[in-house]
């Protein structure tokens, strides 16, 4: 067969422009935690350049979620190119020497225990994750050779799927050599810069224990060019703007249920989401916790001064209209304005609400020193409604709404005050997530109103006030649907194909209600085991036509109904695919070149000498924290269009990102590949990327993990026991907004049961909740191996069942991937027991063949 790819490895124009683009962008997405004034650097300067980080810097998390792109840049490279002597090459060459043999060892660790246990090398990997040598101690010699009074120490983290991370040191907290290596630096330098590359919080409260640090960087992983961009906010080329998506707590002990969460309490079967609503910023603010970092927090090397100077309220929308001044003298900057409400409170209304929660928000164009820009952020009444399950709707009680403007959630004043004078169902629905067991959830005490009320009580009574005209609330009641239709075929004698369809001689339902029930049996699961895919494939790696693309659909029905199949490719930190392969002279794709986390399949010595080379070099764009932190929703859209452009250059159809799993807590290993503890933060950059995509023709986003996806530890078999509340207004919220502002083409749901269900398997999350509430119109599949023993990889469960293949279907969970043979012999019997009607196989089969003509 023909590959797609390009047989040059020659950099081309768009490889160019998408790295330019990533550099210019990028240093938006790092925040700035404190600095005494000693960021930014002189570009010229000398300095000691400590930390696992500094020459292998981590760039992405692990998994599915890494990105194979050409090269990285890491911090030590960043700061030569930009002009600055690093140092402390001695102690650098120390550790890159420990580095080499230690992932020759880990390397060697891998091959064997794969031959042991008769595994592939990723499952090796999954079950014995990398991590890194003992870093060297820096010693007197190191010092003194450095030669400089500005240190920069790098703390990198590494994380991904499969596994959470751990409150222990090496993750969380410092490794003693960490802590040890800070503690000299501390003593010994007299400009101390501390680095975080991580995808998400650490321990951060070496902060107290050495005042001395001058300044304190959340890096992230920015992708490729990681080094560049930080280098380029170090020494002032780019100033920082991004804010913090999460809140980064004192201690590990501040973050509500901490000891219970994923396998805190030894118990990783059932996890129950008791803090309710309460998460990040909803939960500290309410409960008078104090951050260390809060939630929207980030500075510049300038300072800004904002005003609300104008509020309107037309029918169900505020427009605020705000005043961000520079007001620094030397640097240009941008600013985030950030709204959030305050609902009434009980006794007030009788829902429990959180002290405040993020409306909306807008980031300033770029503004020189003295500089102002009158910034218009305006968002819909009507979205301050939430959840009640008494009337199973959404109400906007009877009370105050105090509107806050500031640039974090813990610095804002009063703005507006809007009166809804009575309640008001907003949308009426079901409740539709009952559990079979109960607990109770935290309610709010009321200290987030307490620590306000001196400020509240001063503000309010001078504040614009309107009075919300009910009839101006938009008002809907869900219509859900019922028993599925089967089709009966209406053109007997005909053999209708998808070019029928597509020039409007049959509609998708007559070409479905065409099809056997095997045919469709077929259709609604990958093309795994069709003959020419790579059978015994690696985990995310079985497509045939894009190497390294996670999956593919069947093309058995190509020649006879025109039915194309489509390829599947993972994100969310660009697009993951095998950079270098060979193809025989015969067009067969051969061996070697996959690559997955630092294990490399070398090429086979008998591969043919005229075989052919092909390069797929993607790239490695930030990973989805970091582009929350930019609060800026163009950027994630021009970072979604360079996926787009690149699916389209590769010939991939879908892509499996964005992932949108709030950040319930900060040890989820999945962390970094999804946005914030904010469903409203995490909705839009869902709907931005997904709208850059898009914007290709022949491109789809697959927003994932659906729902309840929060912890990695037995990710296929935990049960997330999360109330109606919970769920609607925190954890399926994000979703919500992604599927109504963009319509991505498909969504993928989640290993994890939902209580008690799986997600996979759950007509209620899927039909009712997706499809009737929200008007999704897309493909449903599923996360990799859900309805298969995957035993073989290390996961069971003596307490939860599989997925099961037959409910799948009738949930409207559409394909499953990557399929096996038993996935459909399960949906025929099924059909053939009548455990499953015709009409529920018709309708996924007719999901699937819409995304097609979506597609191709
Ligand atoms: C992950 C998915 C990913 C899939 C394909 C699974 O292990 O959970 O997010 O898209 O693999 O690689």
């Amino acid at each position: 067969m023909a590959f797609f790819a390009p047989v040059t490895p020659d950099v081309s124009e768009m490889e160019k422009r998408h790295l330019d683009k990533v550099r210019k962008l990028a240093s938006e997405c790092v925040v700035l935690l404190h600095n005494d004034g000693v960021l930014p650097v002189p570009a010229d300067s000398k300095i000691a350049l400590y930390g696992n980080g500094a020459r292998h810097t981590v760039k992405g998390g692990t998994g599915s979620g890494d990105v194979n792109s050409r090269f990285k840049v890491s911090v030590y490279d960043g700061l030569v190119e930009a002009g600055i002597t690093v140092t402390s090459t001695s102690w650098l060459d120390r550790y890159d020497k420990d580095l080499e043999k230690y992932t020759q060892d880990y390397y060697q660790l891998i091959k064997e225990f794969a031959k042991e246990k008769q595994v592939d090398d990723i499952t090796a990997i999954f079950q014995n994750p990398y991590s890194g040598p003992k870093l060297p101690l820096i010693t007197k010699e190191d010092i003194e050779a450095s030669a400089t009074d500005t240190a920069i120490f790098i703390i990198t983290r590494d994380a991904g799927e499969g596994k959470d991370r751990s409150q222990s040191k090496g993750d969380w907290y410092l490794t003693d050599e960490e802590a040890e290596n800070l503690k000299t630096i501390a003593e010994n330098y007299s400009k101390i810069i501390v680095l975080i590359n991580a995808g998400g919080i650490i321990d951060t409260s070496f902060m107290d224990t050495y005042p001395q640090i001058n300044a304190l960087v959340n890096i992230s992983q920015t992708g490729n060019l990681t080094g560049h961009i930080t280098a380029d906010i170090l020494t002032g080329k780019a100033v920082p703007s991004g804010k913090l998506s999460d809140t980064w707590a004192y201690r590990y002990e501040d973050y509500p249920g901490y000891a219970d969460f994923s396998s805190n309490n030894g118990n990783t079967d059932d996890e129950y989401y008791k803090e309710g609503i309460y998460i990040g910023y909803r939960y500290f603010d309410s409960f008078g916790i104090e951050p260390r970092y809060p939630f929207g927090f980030g500075l510049s090397y300038t300072t800004f001064d904002m005003e609300t100077v104008k509020s309107v309220v037309e029918d169900d929308r505020m427009t605020l209209s705000v005043k961000v001044t520079n007001t620094g003298k030397t640097y240009s900057g941008k600013e985030v304005i950030q709204v959030y409400f305050s609902a009434p409170v009980i006794p007030e209304g009788h829902l429990d609400q959180p002290f405040q929660e993020l409306i909306a928000f807008e980031k300033t164009g770029i503004l020189a020193p003295g500089e102002f820009e009158i910034k218009e952020v305006s968002f819909s009444l009507s979205s301050m409604a939430r959840f009640d399950s008494v009337t199973a709707s959404r109400i906007l009680e009877a009370g105050n709404y105090i509107i806050r403007v500031g640039n974090s959630s813990r610095n804002t004043v009063p703005a507006a005050v809007i009166t809804v004078m009575m309640t008001i169902q907003t949308e009426i629905m079901k409740n539709l997530f009952a559990d079979t067991v109960s607990f109770e959830e935290l309610t709010n005490p009321g200290k987030g109103c307490e620590e306000h009320k001196d400020a509240d009580s001063k503000a309010i009574p001078g504040l614009q006030r309107f009075v919300l005209n009910p009839e101006s609330v938009p008002r809907s009641k869900t219509r859900y649907q019922g028993v599925r239709v089967d089709f009966e075929d209406e053109r007997k004698g005909e053999v209708l194909t998808m070019t029928n369809v597509r020039a409007g001689n049959a509609t998708v339902s007559e070409l479905v209600a065409q099809l056997s029930v095997e045919e469709m049996a077929r259709i609604c699961v990958g093309a795994f085991f069709d003959p020419g895919t790579v059978k015994d494939s690696v985990v995310g790696a079985a497509s045939v036509q894009v190497p390294g693309a996670a999956a593919e659909t069947t093309d058995r029905f190509l020649r006879d109904r025109h039915i194309p199949s489509l390829v599947l490719a993972d994100g969310p930190a660009g697009l993951r695919l095998q950079p270098h392969f060979k193809a025989g002279p015969d067009g067969c794709l051969l061996k070697g070149g996959e690559v997955w986390g630092v294990v490399t399949s070398p090429f086979p010595e008998d591969t043919p000498e005229d075989a052919v080379d092909h390069y797929q070099y993607c790239t490695a764009i930030p990973i989805a924290t970091a582009l929350a932190q930019s609060f800026n929703m163009d950027l994630v859209r021009e970072m979604g269009e360079i996926v787009g452009e690149e699916m389209q250059f590769f010939h991939v159809h879908l892509w499996l990102a964005p992932g949108m799993n709030i950040h319930r807590n900060p040890l989820c290993g999945r962390n970094f590949e999804y946005y914030s503890e904010d469903p409203l933060l995490t909705g839009k950059c869902a709907a931005a990327d997904t709208e850059g995509v898009q914007k290709y023709d022949g491109c789809g986003t697959t927003i994932k993990h659906f729902a309840g996806n929060n912890q990695e530890d037995n990710r296929m078999f935990s049960n997330s026991h999360i109330s109606e509340r919970a769920l609607r207004d925190l954890y399926l919220r994000g979703f919500e907004i992604a599927v109504k502002e963009s319509q991505p083409i498909s969504l993928m749901t989640s290993y994890n049961l939902l209580n008690g269900i799986h997600a996979a398997n759950h007509y209620e999350l899927i039909q009712n909740v997706l499809r009737d509430e929200w008007g999704f119109d897309g493909v449903v599949m599923s996360d990799w191996f859900t309805s298969q023993d995957t035993s073989f990889m290390g996961n069971s469960s003596d307490v939860y069942p599989y997925s099961s293949s037959p409910l799948c279907i009738y949930a409207g969970n559409d394909w499953q991937m990557p399929g096996c043979k038993e996935n459909m012999d399960d949906i025929i019997t099924a059909i053939e027991t009548e455990r499953l009607t015709l009409g529920d196989l018709q309708f996924c089969t007719m999901n699937i063949l819409k995304a097609c003509l979506k597609l191709t």
